[in-house]
Formats: C-alpha cells, structure tokens, sequence
C-alpha cells in the first residue's frame, strides 16, 4: 500500500489492484456500466465541458490534489484508501482489544454489507438530485464547484463499489449493479434514504443540502472511519478529505445569497419581503424555510432515536460515535444513559435510555452542534450589513418523519400541535409552491462569463486554489 496513486492501470488505485486479476476484472466489468449511468445521470450536457477540477494524486493528508482542466467523463474515478497504521484494534464494543479485521467476519457479513450499501447509495443519488442545476448556475465559479462535488460523489460510489466487489463475493457484486440501478426519486425503484429522493430543484436547495447534507454524510463517514472492518474504515477516511470541499461549497453559498441579500436591504433600507424580492434577491424569510426543510429531511438520515440496530452495529465494533477514540469512557456503554426527546401528553420532554439504543441520536446531537455553528457564522454576515434578522434551526422535532418525533406536528419553536393547526402554518415555515416558483424564476439561464455573478448572490471572497475569481473556470467548447 502506497500513498501515491497508480494512474497507469485503467482504474486508479492505491490497492494494488493489478494483483488481484479476479477483483480487477470484475471491477473493470463494473466500469462501462458505471459509465453508462454517468452519461444517463450525470449533469446534464456537461460530457464536453474542459472544467477545472481537481484530482487525487495521493492520499496524504496534505498536497493529495491538482488542479486542470478535465472533461468530466475523463475523470480518474478510482480506488483510494488511507494507508493501515500499525497495530490497529477494533476500539469499541465486545471485541475491543481485538486486531482490527482485515476481512469480513463471517457473523457480521450482513450487517456489514447493509451499511456499506446505505452509504454507497446516496453517493449516485445525489448526482442525479443535482444533475439539471449545471443549466442555470450564477457563475463559472459555482458551476465548477457543482461540478467537483458531483465527480467526488462519483468517487464515493467507486470507494463503496470497491469494498462490495473485494470483500462480498457475489452478493456483493449484485449490490454494485443495483446501485446502478436504483435512482433518485422514482416511484419503482427509488434510493434507499428518504432525502435522496427529494428534488434538488435550484440552486438555494443545492447550497443547502450541500450544507446539511453532506454533512451527515461526514458524520455518518466518520463513524465509519472508527470500524473495526480496517478496509472500511480506511476509505472512508480518504473520503472526508473530499467531504470537507461539498460542505464548503453549501456553506459558502447560502452565505453569499444571505449577504447579498442583506447588503441589499441595508443599502435601499427596506425589510419587507415582498420589497426584498423585487429587487432580484431571495428574501431572508424564504431561505429561513429552506433550511427548517432541509435540516428536518436531513436529522430524519440519522435514523430512529432509539434504535437496536445502531447498537448492533456498535456492540459488534462496525460502526463507532463520531470521533469514538477521542471520547474518554468505557467503549461498551452497558451501563450509560442518554437523553432522547419525546412526546408525552402534548409536550416535548427528554427521556433518559440506554446508551446503547441511542447512538443515532448522539451521532444527530453531534450534528446539530456543528451545523449551528454554520448558522451562526450566516448570522454574523447579516449582522455585519445591520439588519436585525436571525437565521434559526427549527426545534428538533419539527417535520420529522422518523423516530419519537414522526407522526407529532411540532412547531419550529417546539410547540406540540394538532394536524390542522400545523398545516395552517405550513407554508410559513416551510417552501410553498408559490416559493419554489419565485427562487426557480430568479435562476433561469446560466452566467457564463467569468467573473460575473448572478444577481442573487455575492461573489466568493477568493478563487479556487490559487486561480483569481474571474478565472474560467468551465470551458464549454
Ligand atoms: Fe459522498
Ligand atoms: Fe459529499
């Protein structure tokens, strides 16, 4: 295992894939299909675009990129994996002390192959949620942001397809094929998780679902970075050094439209949203309803608060806490409790259960930490213009679809109601039809020429790497 990436061999690896004939080929079988689903689903008219990507040449921590430009079917999908260090144990659960697994322990196989499935499936659906947006995005530099996220994600899919085909056998080549398969949003065959098949229908849901969303995606990698399944763990490390650009992209973007927006109401002193419109910029009340959506689709990923599954897969030491070798307690939880919000006669209240049961609810709470941290950084920006307005995360229970909360009308303020009081409310707090319609007229047609923006946002305040703003950063040819 090597840090250095071979490009030599048709699929890029650091694996030494070349030795294992039987696994080359049967990825190499995978890859036309593969192909096939990038030109069906991929972005829309981009196969002959020149974009400025960048490509990983090693997997060290630093200086693992470059940069030029590529036509996205050109791009290096390959295998990557952080190199093994030393002696690593499964840290946690009733294996603890345990030499991590270099291959699937037999009892566990399922198990392992279903989380891996689950992640590998929201890598494609993404690509296909976000596959139109090329077509009306406000600058060059935004397209080729869309752009790297979408071949990253690609990647992603390459990472989990690997581990299926190397580790699984049969079934697991029969799961690679029907990730392939499935697609975002159908009414047949949809992904698997329940926000992978909502439309990304702008770019304002782009920029948040990038924020919320792909941040579970960090949070569920990271989990999964503390297997004890050593493969698993290892790509799933290389993979959060690309994450950490998709949640750049999100928070940097509804921090542009904030800002512009503000700047906006500052300089022509008005705060009326219907004003605030007028002027071609998304009123801060609408982003507000973005973000009660997407944060509420995106807590519903974690999975139900109290649930036997989640601590399977901790007990079994397939799946850790976020940051678990950091965290200074027993690693087996048989005798810890955690607090878990629920229902009981009309009011939310917190409920103390095993600690075990809960880890899906811990893994949110570690979430929703990092994500407010976001929210107040797009606070700041507004502050900084004057204006009094103050984006909010709704109460955790609000428009929830899974666990305690589903079934429960709950108010962004944690207020407990009946169905008919809350849909009263309902386009209040999230996007109503009539939203959706004024965001997507504002996004018709895409800026092309470099340096310009479109109207609803500011631009960046640098370039990518080391390239100026107005740097082309897509040539369309
Ligand atoms: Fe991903
Ligand atoms: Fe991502």
């Amino acid at each position: 295992m090597t840090s250095n990436i071979d490009y030599i061999d048709k699929i890029p690896n650091n694996v030494d894939l070349g030795r294992d004939r039987v696994l080359q080929r049967a990825l190499e079988h995978w890859q036309p299909a593969y192909m096939g689903w990038w030109y069906d689903m991929g972005p829309t008219e981009s196969h002959n675009y020149d974009v400025y990507l960048r490509t990983a040449i090693s997997v060290d921590p630093d200086g693992w990129a470059v940069f030029d430009y590529v036509k996205m079917p050109q791009y290096r999908w390959g295998i990557f994996l952080v190199p093994p260090t030393g002696n690593r144990e499964v840290n946690f659960g009733i294996n603890k002390g345990q030499p991590a697994w270099q291959d699937v322990p037999g009892e566990y196989r399922s198990m392992l192959r279903r989380l891996i499935v689950t992640q590998g499936d929201t890598e494609p659906a993404s690509v296909e949620q976000q596959r139109m947006l090329g077509m009306c995005a406000p600058s060059l530099y935004d397209l080729r942001n869309i752009y790297q996220v979408n071949v990253e994600e690609g990647r992603h899919l390459w990472a989990m397809v690997y581990l299926l085909h190397r580790y699984f056998g049969r079934d697991g080549r029969e799961e690679a094929e029907a990730l392939l398969e499935r697609r975002s949003g159908d009414v047949d065959n949809p992904r698997i998780l329940g926000a992978f098949n909502e439309p990304t229908p702008d770019w304002l849901a782009f920029y948040m679902f990038t924020f919320f969303t792909d941040r579970d995606g960090k949070f569920q990698l990271s989990s999964l970075a503390e297997s004890g399944f050593d493969p698993l763990a290892r790509t799933c490390r290389f993979m959060l050094t690309e994450e950490a650009h998709h949640m750049f992209v999100g928070e940097t973007g509804v921090g542009r439209i904030v800002q512009r927006t503000a700047e906006l109401m500052a300089q022509h002193k008005i705060d009326d949203p219907d004003h605030v419109r007028a002027l071609g910029v998304i009123d801060l009340q609408t982003v507000q309803k973005y973000l009660n959506f997407h944060y509420s689709v995106t807590l519903d990923l974690f999975g139900g608060d109290i649930s036997s599954n989640a601590a399977s897969f901790y007990t079994t030491g397939l799946k850790g806490r976020y940051e678990e070798t950091r965290i200074g307690d027993d690693h087996l939880l048989t005798d810890a409790t955690y607090k878990v919000g629920t229902v009981k006669d009309g009011h939310v209240v917190d409920e103390d259960i095993p600690a075990l049961n809960a880890l899906n609810e811990r893994l949110r709470d570690d979430y929703i930490g990092e994500v407010q941290a976001g929210v107040d950084r797009w606070n700041k920006t507004i502050e900084k213009t004057g204006i009094p307005f103050r984006l909010q995360l709704p109460h955790k229970g609000f428009h929830r679809q899974i666990g305690n909360f589903a079934g429960h009308h709950i108010s962004p303020g944690g207020e407990v109601m009946s169905a008919e009081q809350w849909k009263a409310h309902r386009d209040e707090w999230m996007p109503s039809a009539a939203d959706y319609t004024f965001v997507q007229a504002m996004m018709t047609g895409r800026v092309v020429v470099p340096g310009k923006f479109a109207n609803w946002i500011a631009p960046p305040r640098r370039g990518i790497h080391t390239q100026p703003i107005d740097f082309e950063y897509v040539r369309f040819n």
